[in-house]
Protein backbone atom coordinates (compact mmCIF):
# COMPACT_ATOMS: atom_id res chain seq x y z
CA UNK A 1 0.00 0.00 0.00
CA UNK A 2 1.14 3.80 -0.48
CA UNK A 3 0.46 7.15 0.87
CA UNK A 4 0.09 9.88 -1.12
CA UNK A 5 1.83 13.29 -0.39
CA UNK A 6 -0.68 16.48 -1.54
CA UNK A 7 1.13 19.18 -0.65
CA UNK A 8 2.10 21.78 -3.84
CA UNK A 9 3.51 24.18 -1.04
CA UNK A 10 6.63 22.16 0.57
CA UNK A 11 9.23 20.18 -0.93
CA UNK A 12 8.54 16.72 -0.09
CA UNK A 13 11.89 15.18 0.30
CA UNK A 14 12.05 16.14 4.21
CA UNK A 15 8.61 13.95 4.37
CA UNK A 16 9.90 11.10 2.32
CA UNK A 17 12.56 10.77 4.26
CA UNK A 18 10.68 11.03 7.59
CA UNK A 19 8.32 7.89 6.14
CA UNK A 20 11.02 5.86 5.19
CA UNK A 21 12.50 6.15 8.65
CA UNK A 22 9.35 5.32 10.40
CA UNK A 23 7.45 2.92 8.30
CA UNK A 24 9.90 1.55 5.90
CA UNK A 25 6.76 -0.97 4.26
CA UNK A 26 4.93 2.37 3.49
CA UNK A 27 5.77 3.87 0.18
CA UNK A 28 5.90 7.31 -0.17
CA UNK A 29 4.24 8.40 -3.77
CA UNK A 30 4.08 12.81 -4.67
CA UNK A 31 0.67 13.91 -6.26
CA UNK A 32 0.34 13.89 -9.25
CA UNK A 33 2.35 10.83 -9.61
CA UNK A 34 0.04 8.77 -7.99
CA UNK A 35 0.63 5.59 -10.03
CA UNK A 36 -1.35 2.69 -9.17
CA UNK A 37 -4.52 4.73 -7.44
CA UNK A 38 -5.72 1.65 -5.98
CA UNK A 39 -3.00 1.34 -3.67
CA UNK A 40 -3.43 4.36 -1.77
CA UNK A 41 -4.37 4.02 1.81
CA UNK A 42 -3.31 7.32 3.31
CA UNK A 43 -2.78 10.68 2.06
CA UNK A 44 -0.87 13.50 3.78
CA UNK A 45 -2.76 16.71 2.72
CA UNK A 46 -2.18 20.49 3.27
CA UNK A 47 -4.76 22.64 0.37
CA UNK A 48 -4.33 20.47 -1.95
CA UNK A 49 -4.95 20.83 -5.50
CA UNK A 50 -8.70 20.84 -7.03
CA UNK A 51 -9.11 17.56 -8.21
CA UNK A 52 -6.08 15.84 -6.46
CA UNK A 53 -8.70 14.07 -3.94
CA UNK A 54 -11.22 12.17 -6.64
CA UNK A 55 -10.26 8.42 -7.74
CA UNK A 56 -8.48 7.36 -4.89
CA UNK A 57 -11.65 3.97 -4.26
CA UNK A 58 -9.52 2.83 -1.99
CA UNK A 59 -8.20 6.12 0.63
CA UNK A 60 -8.81 5.01 4.23
CA UNK A 61 -7.61 8.31 6.36
CA UNK A 62 -6.51 11.84 5.30
CA UNK A 63 -4.22 13.60 7.53
CA UNK A 64 -4.70 17.17 7.25
CA UNK A 65 -0.80 18.54 8.09
CA UNK A 66 -1.97 21.68 9.80
CA UNK A 67 -4.39 22.10 12.64
CA UNK A 68 -7.11 24.29 11.23
CA UNK A 69 -9.47 22.34 9.42
CA UNK A 70 -11.30 25.15 7.49
CA UNK A 71 -10.25 24.56 4.38
CA UNK A 72 -11.52 20.88 4.23
CA UNK A 73 -15.29 22.56 5.23
CA UNK A 74 -15.29 25.08 2.54
CA UNK A 75 -14.30 22.41 -0.24
CA UNK A 76 -16.35 19.72 1.60
CA UNK A 77 -17.97 18.87 -1.79
CA UNK A 78 -14.76 17.42 -3.22
CA UNK A 79 -13.19 15.77 -0.03
CA UNK A 80 -13.61 12.15 0.41
CA UNK A 81 -15.78 10.56 2.59
CA UNK A 82 -12.76 8.90 4.57
CA UNK A 83 -11.70 9.43 8.48
CA UNK A 84 -9.92 13.23 8.84
CA UNK A 85 -7.32 13.51 11.02
CA UNK A 86 -5.79 16.88 11.84
CA UNK A 87 -1.59 17.77 13.00
CA UNK A 88 -1.13 18.38 16.56
CA UNK A 89 2.18 17.86 17.48
CA UNK A 90 4.62 19.67 19.90
CA UNK A 91 6.21 21.65 17.22
CA UNK A 92 3.14 23.12 16.23
CA UNK A 93 2.74 24.07 19.93
CA UNK A 94 5.56 25.30 21.06
CA UNK A 95 6.10 27.93 18.15
CA UNK A 96 2.79 28.93 18.42
CA UNK A 97 3.72 29.96 22.10
CA UNK A 98 6.23 31.61 21.06
CA UNK A 99 4.56 33.49 18.66
CA UNK A 100 1.40 34.46 21.35
CA UNK A 101 4.23 34.86 23.94
CA UNK A 102 6.16 37.22 22.08
CA UNK A 103 3.78 39.78 20.96
CA UNK A 104 1.93 39.81 24.27
CA UNK A 105 5.11 40.70 25.96
CA UNK A 106 5.59 43.17 22.91
CA UNK A 107 2.17 44.98 24.08
CA UNK A 108 2.82 44.81 27.58
CA UNK A 109 6.27 46.46 27.26
CA UNK A 110 4.55 49.11 25.08
CA UNK A 111 7.33 47.91 22.14
CA UNK A 112 4.97 49.85 19.29
CA UNK A 113 5.20 53.00 21.43
CA UNK A 114 9.01 52.71 22.23
CA UNK A 115 9.67 52.04 18.41
CA UNK A 116 7.42 55.08 17.61
CA UNK A 117 9.25 57.41 20.09
CA UNK A 118 12.96 55.85 18.80
CA UNK A 119 11.79 57.02 15.23
CA UNK A 120 11.46 60.54 16.86
CA UNK A 121 14.56 60.67 19.02
CA UNK A 122 12.27 61.31 21.85
CA UNK A 123 13.56 59.89 25.51
CA UNK A 124 10.94 59.59 27.33
CA UNK A 125 9.50 56.82 30.22
CA UNK A 126 6.36 54.79 30.00
CA UNK A 127 4.32 53.79 33.45
CA UNK A 128 5.21 50.33 33.81
CA UNK A 129 2.25 47.91 34.23
CA UNK A 130 2.86 44.59 36.33
CA UNK A 131 1.53 41.20 34.31
CA UNK A 132 -0.67 40.51 37.04
CA UNK A 133 -2.21 44.16 36.41
CA UNK A 134 -3.40 43.25 32.88
CA UNK A 135 -5.35 40.61 31.69
CA UNK A 136 -4.73 38.54 28.76
CA UNK A 137 -8.00 36.59 27.10
CA UNK A 138 -7.34 33.80 25.00
CA UNK A 139 -10.52 33.01 22.86
CA UNK A 140 -10.06 29.63 21.85
CA UNK A 141 -8.89 27.18 24.90
CA UNK A 142 -8.19 23.91 22.90
CA UNK A 143 -4.61 22.70 22.52
CA UNK A 144 -2.99 26.12 21.17
CA UNK A 145 -4.86 28.28 23.78
CA UNK A 146 -3.89 26.04 26.97
CA UNK A 147 -0.45 25.81 26.20
CA UNK A 148 -0.37 29.58 25.55
CA UNK A 149 -2.46 30.22 28.73
CA UNK A 150 0.62 27.86 30.80
CA UNK A 151 3.48 29.59 29.35
CA UNK A 152 1.86 33.31 30.50
CA UNK A 153 0.41 32.33 33.71
CA UNK A 154 4.54 31.40 34.41
CA UNK A 155 4.69 34.80 33.92
CA UNK A 156 2.57 35.80 36.01
CA UNK A 157 -0.35 37.59 33.69
CA UNK A 158 -3.98 37.65 34.46
CA UNK A 159 -5.38 35.22 32.32
CA UNK A 160 -9.34 35.17 30.75
CA UNK A 161 -10.23 32.45 28.37
CA UNK A 162 -13.24 31.54 26.32
CA UNK A 163 -14.42 28.23 24.85
CA UNK A 164 -17.61 26.49 23.06
CA UNK A 165 -17.80 24.25 26.61
CA UNK A 166 -17.27 25.15 30.09
CA UNK A 167 -13.78 24.41 31.38
CA UNK A 168 -11.89 24.98 34.45
CA UNK A 169 -8.50 25.75 34.17
CA UNK A 170 -6.13 26.74 36.66
CA UNK A 171 -5.23 30.10 36.91
CA UNK A 172 -7.52 31.07 34.15
CA UNK A 173 -10.94 32.59 34.71
CA UNK A 174 -13.24 30.48 32.44
CA UNK A 175 -15.74 31.97 30.26
CA UNK A 176 -18.33 29.62 27.58
CA UNK A 177 -20.69 30.00 24.72
CA UNK A 178 -22.88 32.88 23.59
CA UNK A 179 -23.83 34.46 27.16
CA UNK A 180 -19.97 34.19 28.38
CA UNK A 181 -18.55 36.36 25.42
CA UNK A 182 -18.84 39.77 26.60
CA UNK A 183 -18.19 39.17 30.31
CA UNK A 184 -14.66 37.83 28.53
CA UNK A 185 -14.37 40.54 26.28
CA UNK A 186 -15.06 43.23 28.97
CA UNK A 187 -11.91 42.23 30.76
CA UNK A 188 -9.40 41.39 28.39
CA UNK A 189 -6.61 44.15 27.49
CA UNK A 190 -4.58 41.68 25.31
CA UNK A 191 -6.92 39.44 23.29
CA UNK A 192 -5.53 36.77 21.37
CA UNK A 193 -7.64 34.57 19.13
CA UNK A 194 -6.74 30.94 18.32
CA UNK A 195 -9.93 29.68 17.36
CA UNK A 196 -10.56 27.28 14.71
CA UNK A 197 -12.85 28.70 11.95
CA UNK A 198 -16.26 27.16 11.54
CA UNK A 199 -19.78 28.59 10.47
CA UNK A 200 -19.96 29.93 13.95
CA UNK A 201 -16.62 31.63 14.25
CA UNK A 202 -16.55 33.62 11.22
CA UNK A 203 -16.46 36.92 11.63
CA UNK A 204 -16.32 36.77 15.35
CA UNK A 205 -13.68 40.13 16.05
CA UNK A 206 -16.02 42.65 14.61
CA UNK A 207 -17.48 46.12 15.60
CA UNK A 208 -19.54 44.40 18.90
CA UNK A 209 -16.74 42.24 20.32
CA UNK A 210 -13.98 44.76 19.25
CA UNK A 211 -16.52 47.41 21.46
CA UNK A 212 -16.96 45.31 24.08
CA UNK A 213 -13.08 45.41 24.63
CA UNK A 214 -11.91 48.07 27.43
CA UNK A 215 -10.46 51.12 24.89
CA UNK A 216 -7.17 50.70 23.94
CA UNK A 217 -7.04 47.04 23.80
CA UNK A 218 -4.43 44.98 21.72
CA UNK A 219 -5.52 42.03 19.05
CA UNK A 220 -3.19 39.16 18.31
CA UNK A 221 -4.83 36.95 15.45
CA UNK A 222 -3.12 33.84 15.28
CA UNK A 223 -5.97 31.55 13.98
CA UNK A 224 -7.57 32.32 10.52
CA UNK A 225 -8.50 36.03 8.44
CA UNK A 226 -11.49 34.87 8.16
CA UNK A 227 -12.21 35.47 11.89
CA UNK A 228 -11.61 39.13 11.71
CA UNK A 229 -14.08 41.73 10.09
CA UNK A 230 -11.52 43.69 8.66
CA UNK A 231 -13.73 47.28 7.99
CA UNK A 232 -14.50 46.60 11.87
CA UNK A 233 -11.20 46.42 12.82
CA UNK A 234 -9.68 49.00 10.57
CA UNK A 235 -12.48 51.78 12.08
CA UNK A 236 -11.55 50.33 15.78
CA UNK A 237 -7.61 50.96 15.24
CA UNK A 238 -8.53 54.60 13.82
CA UNK A 239 -10.83 55.53 16.72
CA UNK A 240 -8.56 53.95 19.13
CA UNK A 241 -10.46 51.81 21.04
CA UNK A 242 -8.03 49.12 19.46
CA UNK A 243 -4.34 50.85 20.34
CA UNK A 244 -2.72 47.71 17.84
CA UNK A 245 -3.31 44.49 16.13
CA UNK A 246 -0.81 41.89 15.46
CA UNK A 247 -2.33 39.37 12.65
CA UNK A 248 -0.57 36.29 11.08
CA UNK A 249 -3.68 35.29 8.64
CA UNK A 250 -5.72 37.16 6.64
CA UNK A 251 -8.60 36.37 3.66
CA UNK A 252 -6.75 36.05 1.22
CA UNK A 253 -3.77 35.16 1.70
CA UNK A 254 -1.14 36.26 0.42
CA UNK A 255 -2.12 39.74 1.70
CA UNK A 256 -2.53 41.33 -1.61
CA UNK A 257 -0.50 44.08 -2.03
CA UNK A 258 -1.73 47.62 -0.98
CA UNK A 259 -4.30 46.44 1.81
CA UNK A 260 -4.61 48.55 3.92
CA UNK A 261 -2.88 46.38 6.58
CA UNK A 262 0.72 46.74 5.02
CA UNK A 263 1.35 49.98 5.28
CA UNK A 264 -1.23 50.85 8.81
CA UNK A 265 1.24 52.46 11.78
CA UNK A 266 -0.20 50.10 14.64
CA UNK A 267 -0.93 46.73 12.77
CA UNK A 268 1.65 44.49 12.94
CA UNK A 269 1.59 42.00 9.82
CA UNK A 270 3.68 38.64 9.86
CA UNK A 271 3.05 36.06 6.70
CA UNK A 272 1.15 33.03 8.18
CA UNK A 273 3.96 32.04 9.51
CA UNK A 274 3.31 31.87 13.42
CA UNK A 275 3.10 28.05 13.83
CA UNK A 276 4.91 26.12 10.34
CA UNK A 277 4.21 22.55 9.88
CA UNK A 278 8.10 20.62 10.87
CA UNK A 279 7.92 17.30 8.80
CA UNK A 280 9.61 15.45 11.26
CA UNK A 281 7.67 16.16 14.65
CA UNK A 282 4.15 15.84 11.71
CA UNK A 283 5.46 12.39 10.22
CA UNK A 284 6.19 11.24 14.05
CA UNK A 285 2.68 11.56 14.89
CA UNK A 286 1.01 10.61 11.30
CA UNK A 287 3.20 7.84 11.52
CA UNK A 288 2.19 6.84 15.54
CA UNK A 289 -1.49 7.38 13.96
CA UNK A 290 -0.67 4.90 10.76
CA UNK A 291 0.23 2.53 13.50
CA UNK A 292 -2.92 2.54 15.35
CA UNK A 293 -4.93 2.76 12.50
CA UNK A 294 -3.15 -0.97 11.36
CA UNK A 295 -3.48 -2.54 15.11
CA UNK A 296 -7.82 -1.21 14.79
CA UNK A 297 -7.07 1.42 17.64
CA UNK A 298 -8.66 4.76 17.84
CA UNK A 299 -6.78 7.17 16.27
CA UNK A 300 -5.49 10.60 18.06
CA UNK A 301 -7.25 14.05 16.82
CA UNK A 302 -9.51 12.68 14.07
CA UNK A 303 -11.42 15.41 12.94
CA UNK A 304 -15.55 15.82 14.05
CA UNK A 305 -16.52 17.08 10.20
CA UNK A 306 -20.30 18.12 11.87
CA UNK A 307 -18.41 19.94 14.86
CA UNK A 308 -16.29 21.22 11.74
CA UNK A 309 -13.23 21.15 13.95
P1 LIG B 1 -8.57 23.06 19.11
O1 LIG B 1 -7.69 22.24 19.98
O2 LIG B 1 -9.62 22.39 18.32
O3 LIG B 1 -9.24 24.18 20.03
C1 LIG B 1 -10.26 25.01 19.58
C2 LIG B 1 -10.80 25.83 20.73
O4 LIG B 1 -11.77 26.76 20.21
C3 LIG B 1 -11.53 24.98 21.78
O5 LIG B 1 -11.31 25.49 23.06
C4 LIG B 1 -13.00 25.16 21.39
O6 LIG B 1 -13.94 25.04 22.45
C5 LIG B 1 -12.99 26.60 20.92
N1 LIG B 1 -14.14 26.87 20.06
C6 LIG B 1 -14.48 26.25 18.91
N2 LIG B 1 -15.64 26.75 18.43
C7 LIG B 1 -16.04 27.68 19.33
C8 LIG B 1 -17.18 28.53 19.43
N3 LIG B 1 -18.15 28.53 18.50
N4 LIG B 1 -17.29 29.35 20.50
C9 LIG B 1 -16.32 29.36 21.44
N5 LIG B 1 -15.21 28.57 21.42
C10 LIG B 1 -15.09 27.75 20.36
O7 LIG B 1 -7.69 23.91 18.08
P2 LIG B 1 -6.14 24.28 18.18
O8 LIG B 1 -5.30 23.11 17.84
O9 LIG B 1 -5.91 24.96 19.47
O10 LIG B 1 -6.00 25.31 16.96
C11 LIG B 1 -6.78 26.50 16.88
C12 LIG B 1 -6.62 27.16 15.52
O11 LIG B 1 -5.35 27.78 15.40
C13 LIG B 1 -6.67 26.23 14.31
O12 LIG B 1 -7.99 25.88 13.98
C14 LIG B 1 -5.99 27.06 13.24
O13 LIG B 1 -6.98 27.81 12.54
C15 LIG B 1 -5.10 28.02 14.02
N6 LIG B 1 -3.66 27.78 13.73
C16 LIG B 1 -2.94 28.78 13.15
C17 LIG B 1 -1.59 28.58 12.91
C18 LIG B 1 -0.75 29.68 12.33
O14 LIG B 1 0.40 29.44 11.98
N7 LIG B 1 -1.22 30.90 12.26
C19 LIG B 1 -0.97 27.37 13.26
C20 LIG B 1 -1.75 26.38 13.85
C21 LIG B 1 -3.10 26.60 14.08
P3 LIG B 1 -14.12 23.64 23.23
O15 LIG B 1 -12.86 23.51 24.07
O16 LIG B 1 -15.32 23.84 24.05
O17 LIG B 1 -14.23 22.57 22.18
C1 LIG C 1 -1.75 26.49 10.20
O1 LIG C 1 -2.30 27.51 9.96
C2 LIG C 1 -2.40 25.34 10.75
O2 LIG C 1 -3.63 25.30 10.79
O3 LIG C 1 -1.66 24.41 11.17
Amino acid sequence: MAALFINPHEDPAPWRAALKRRIPDLEFRVWPDVGRAEEVEFAFCWKPAADSLEGLPNLKVLFWLGAGIDWLLEHRARVPDVRIVRLVDDALTACMTEYVVLHVLRYHRSQPQLDLQQSQQLWADLPQRLPWNRTVGLMGLGVLGTDAADKLKALRFKLAGWSRSAKTLPGVECFHGDDGLVPFLNKTEILVCLLPLTAQTRGIINARTLGALPRGAFLINAARGGHVVVEDLLAALDSGQVAHATMDVFEPEPLPVGHAFWRHPRVTVTPHNASLTDPEFSLAVVADNIARYRRGEPMVNEVDMAREY
